[in-house]
C-alpha cells in the first residue's frame, strides 16, 4: 500500500524483536559474526552498497543509525545518506571530500557563519579558493564560474536574512559547467524542499534542528546522489566521522512528530507575523510573506511550506534599546540554535568587522538597522504576541 509521508514518519521502524513500538538503541563498537567467511561476506556488501542492517565495525554506524539513514534517504529521495555528530559535521565532510588544491568554490554570501569561516580559513590552507556571490543576483554568480570552479555552496534560505535563489537556474548552470552544488535545507527540510529532486547533488540539514526538535540532540545528514557518493564515502570512512546510536535514536523519535511540530511552527509565526507587520518599530520582517515580494515568489516556486525562523529589521539608533527589547523577553529564549520546541530570540552581528562573527559582503542595511532573528516555538501564539508587544516598548 502507498503510505503518505506523514504516515511513513509515524511508522519508519519498530523493534521486532523486543516487541516495542521504537527502535532499540543499538551502541557497538565490535559487531560480532559467526565466521571469517560471514564477515568477510558482509564488507563486501557493505562495500558494494547492498542494503545491511548492520555494518561490520561501530565506526560506520549501527543498527540504530542504519534505521535513521533509511528515514532520511526516503524523506530526501537520495542514493545515500551520510551521518555526522553534529550539523556543521554535515558541510565540513562535503567539503573536506570533494575539494582538492587548486579549486575554487562559489559560496552564497547568506551562509551560516561557520560555513562562512570554513569555506574562507580553513579551505584557504588547503590551497581552496572561496568566492562569495549575491545571493540577490544571479548574475554575479554567473560571472564568477571559472574552470577551476568545483562546487557552488547555497543556503536556501539564507541564514538571517533569508533571501531565496532561483534553485533551478543554479543547478542548470552547475550542470552546464560540470559543477557540484550542496544545499543547506535545514529551514525547509527535506519535507518541504527535496534539493536533490531539483537536480543539486547533495543535500545538507542540521539534524540539531527540526529532525530533533526538542534543543537535546546534535546531527547533521549529508543526503547525496550517486555521482558524489564514492568520493564521500572514501573521506567519510578516514576522517572518522559519525554520529553515535543515542543521538540516531532520539533524531527517529524527533522525526515522528516532524510533519505536525512544523504545521504547528508555521501557523504560529504567521500569527506573529499578523502582528508584527503593523509594529510601528519593525521596518521589516525577513521571511517569506509578502506575495508582491520576489521572495516569496521564489519560496512558493521550491517549496511546499514554511518553517518558524525569521528575523525581524528594527530601525533604532540607539542599539543598547535593541538589546534591552531581545532581553527583556519572558517566553523567548536568549540562545543560538533554532528548531527546537521553543521560542528564541538573538541579536545577530552581520556586518564586516563584528567582534563575533565574519562580516558578509553583500550587506544592504545601515548602521541603524538592527536584526533579531526569532524562532517562533510551540507555544500558545498569544503568549508570544503579549511577550513581543510587552518588550518592543524598549526601543528608542
Ligand atoms: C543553517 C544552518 N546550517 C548548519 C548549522 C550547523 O548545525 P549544528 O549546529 O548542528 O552543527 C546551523 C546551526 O545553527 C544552521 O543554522
Amino acid at each position: 500500500m502507498k503510505k503518505s509521508i506523514s504516515t511513513f514518519l509515524k511508522h519508519p521502524v519498530k523493534d521486532n524483536t523486543n516487541r516495542s513500538a521504537n527502535p532499540p538503541v543499538i551502541r557497538a563498537s565490535t559487531i560480532l559474526f559467526n565466521s571469517m567467511q560471514e564477515l568477510y561476506q558482509h564488507e563486501k556488501k557493505v562495500k558494494s552498497h547492498k542494503k545491511i542492517s548492520h555494518y561490520t565495525y561501530g565506526r560506520y554506524g549501527s543498527t540504530t543509525t542504519i534505521e535513521l539513514e533509511k528515514i532520511i534517504k526516503e524523506l530526501e529521495q537520495a542514493y545515500h545518506v551520510f551521518l555526522t555528530g553534529t550539523g556543521f559535521g554535515g558541510i565540513s565532510l562535503a567539503l573536506m571530500s570533494l575539494c582538492r588544491p587548486g579549486d575554487e568554490i562559489l559560496v552564497s554570501d547568506n551562509v551560516y557563519g561557520t560555513t562562512r569561516e570554513i569555506s574562507e580559513d580553513l579551505l584557504k590552507e588547503f590551497n581552496v579558493d572561496a568566492i562569495f556571490y549575491n545571493p540577490d543576483k544571479f548574475e554575479d554568480l554567473q560571472n564568477k564560474v571559472t574552470k577551476k570552479t568545483k562546487m557552488i555552496l547555497v543556503e536556501n534560505p539564507g541564514s538571517n536574512t533569508f533571501e531565496f535563489q532561483d534553485l533551478s537556474k543554479i543547478v542548470k548552470l552547475a550542470k552546464q559547467k560540470n559543477i557540484l552544488t550542496l544545499l543547506d535545507n535545514t529551514w525547509g527540510t527535506p519535507l518541504y524542499l527535496k534539493p536533490l529532486k531539483i537536480g543539486f547533488d547533495m543535500s545538507f540539514s542540521s539534524a540539531t534542528k527540526y529532525f530533533s526538535g526538542h534543543s537535546d540532540a546534535m546531527g547533521g545528514t549529508l543526503a547525496v546522489n550517486k555521482k558524489v557518493f564514492k568520493k564521500i564515502m572514501f573521506f567519510y570512512k578516514l576522517s572518522g566521522y559519525r554520529m553515535s546510536a543515542d543521538e540516531a535514536y532520539l533524531i527517529i523519535r524527533g522525526l515522528r512528530t516532524l510533519d505536525v511540530r512544523l504545521k504547528k511552527h508555521f501557523d504560529n509565526t504567521k500569527k506573529i507575523i499578523n502582528f508584527l507587520k503593523k509594529h510601528k518599530k519593525i521596518k521589516e520582517i525577513l521571511y517569506p510573506h509578502k506575495p508582491s515580494s520576489k521572495n516569496y515568489k521564489l519560496w512558493k516556486k521550491y517549496y511546499s511550506g514554511a518553517t518558524g525562523l525569521l528575523s525581524i529589521v528594527i530601525k533604532s539608533k540607539k542599539k543598547s534599546s535593541v538589546i534591552k527589547f531581545v532581553n527583556s523577553l519572558e517566553i523567548f529564549g536568549i540562545g543560538y540554535s533554532w528548531g527546537g520546541f521553543e521560542s528564541l530570540a538573538i541579536l545577530q552581528e552581520l556586518r564586516k568587522g563584528s567582534e563575533y562573527i565574519k562580516g558578509r559582503n553583500f550587506f544592504r542595511f545601515t548602521r541603524d538597522e538592527h536584526i533579531v532573528r526569532l524562532h517562533i516555538g510551540l507555544e500558545d501564539p498569544k503568549d508570544l504576541v503579549n511577550d513581543l508587544k510587552k518588550s518592543l516598548k524598549h526601543i528608542k
